[in-house]
Parts: C-alpha cells; sequence; structure tokens
C-alpha cells in the first residue's frame, strides 16, 4: 500500500495543515505498518502554473514537442505517475483567501489530463483515477464548515470527483486565528476525527 501525502500549505515549516495531514498519515501507517509513505511537499518543491508554455507543450503532439516542451510535459507527468501508483492520498489544505492555495492549484492543473486522468464519454466525462481513498486536512484561521462561504469543500469534491476520487473524507481545524483556545479546541476536534478514521 502506498500513501501519497501533499502538503499544499506556503509553509514548509510550521503549517497548521501540514501538521494535520501528518497526523492522518500517522494514523494510517499505524493501522497499515507496511504502507509506503511519500511526500510531495509543495513549498518546498511548488510545480509551475500553467501558463502559455505550459498549454502549448500540452497541446502539441509528443513527437512534435521540442525539448523545453518535452521537459514541461514530464513535469505534469510525474505527478500524473506519483497519484496513480498511491492507494490512498491524503492532503494538506490551508485556506487562503476563501480559496486554495496556488500551490495545489498548480497540482490540480497538473494531474488533470484529458485522456489519461480523465475522458468524455458519450455519456458525458469519466474519472479515470479510479479505487483511491482520500483524506483531506483543512486548516483555516476562521470558521467556514457547511456554510456557502466554504468553496474549497465544494470545489475539491468536484474536482477530485470528476477525476475518478469520489471516496473523499475531510477533516477540520477551523478558528486557528481565533484566539490560542478556539485554535488548542480546533485541533483536539481535528484528532478526535482523526482517530477515528
Ligand atoms: C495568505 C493567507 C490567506 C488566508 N486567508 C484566510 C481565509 O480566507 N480564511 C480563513 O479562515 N483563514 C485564512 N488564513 C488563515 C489560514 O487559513 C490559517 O492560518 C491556516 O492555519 C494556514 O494553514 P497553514 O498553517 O497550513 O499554512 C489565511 C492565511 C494566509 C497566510
Amino acid at each position: 500500500m502506498k500513501i501519497l501525502q501533499v502538503n499544499a500549505s506556503a509553509r514548509a515549516e510550521g503549517a497548521n495543515s501540514t501538521r494535520l495531514a501528518d497526523a492522518i498519515t500517522a494514523r494510517l501507517k499505524a493501522r497499515h505498518p507496511d504502507a509506503r509513505i511519500e511526500l510531495l511537499d509543495l513549498a518546498r518543491n511548488p510545480h509551475p502554473a500553467i501558463d502559455e508554455t505550459a498549454l502549448g507543450a500540452l497541446f502539441t503532439p509528443a513527437a512534435e514537442r521540442s525539448p523545453e516542451q518535452a521537459a514541461r510535459v514530464a513535469l505534469d507527468d510525474a505527478l500524473i505517475a506519483q497519484l496513480q501508483s498511491a492507494d490512498t492520498v491524503v492532503i494538506g489544505v490551508p485556506m487562503y483567501n476563501f480559496g486554495i492555495p496556488v500551490q495545489l492549484k498548480a497540482w490540480i492543473d497538473a494531474i488533470a489530463r484529458a485522456g489519461v486522468t480523465f475522458r468524455y464519454t458519450a455519456d458525458g466525462p469519466e474519472g479515470l483515477v479510479k479505487g483511491k481513498k482520500v483524506y483531506v486536512a483543512l486548516a483555516r484561521g476562521g470558521v467556514y464548515r457547511d456554510t456557502p462561504a466554504d468553496s474549497q469543500v465544494p470545489y475539491l469534491k468536484s474536482v477530485l470527483g470528476f477525476l475518478g476520487m469520489t471516496d473523499v473524507e475531510f477533516v477540520y481545524a477551523e478558528g486557528l486565528a481565533m484566539g490560542a483556545e478556539a485554535a488548542a479546541r480546533a485541533f483536539e476536534q481535528a484528532h478526535v476525527q482523526i482517530e477515528a478514521l
């Protein structure tokens, strides 16, 4: 069994979302001691944003790509292969300005590849990244769970589901900017959720 942990915080050290993602991974490892853990730290290794160069490379047939274009596509290919080979995915996600960090969006833009991780059929889209369990650890300064201001959970459910990852569980640590007591309570509640995984 392989667990892929994706840390999406812009902070390589001291990130609350990483602390939660680490706790989830540790819990899974305790239950599956033979599990292999692979870490993708998007703070230390940010993926390039999708831009004109990247799109030009992706839309050029493989045999006609320049060495630069081939190298750009290879960066995305590596993330797709890493995801495909995982059985379980743990993603640590901070809320930044009501959305997901740009680092996580760049990862999603890399793994969403027509014909590889999703395809369109006569019946509509079909996700091709199947059979994975996904845990998402959410860290937030405020409290937005189950409110219209929470754009992260519906978005992540949609995009991961579109790619075939429909079994997604969310762990929340909210109110982290609302004082030490509130933050401690939020972590306690998150850890209760994690213990129950
Ligand atoms: C740039 C930035 C934007 C933020 N925007 C929000 C926000 O919109 N809503 C919120 O509840 N917290 C917001 N926060 C607080 C973070 O969600 C909170 O500090 C969280 O712990 C960050 O995760 P991390 O510690 O894993 O980096 C923001 C923090 C930063 C640094």
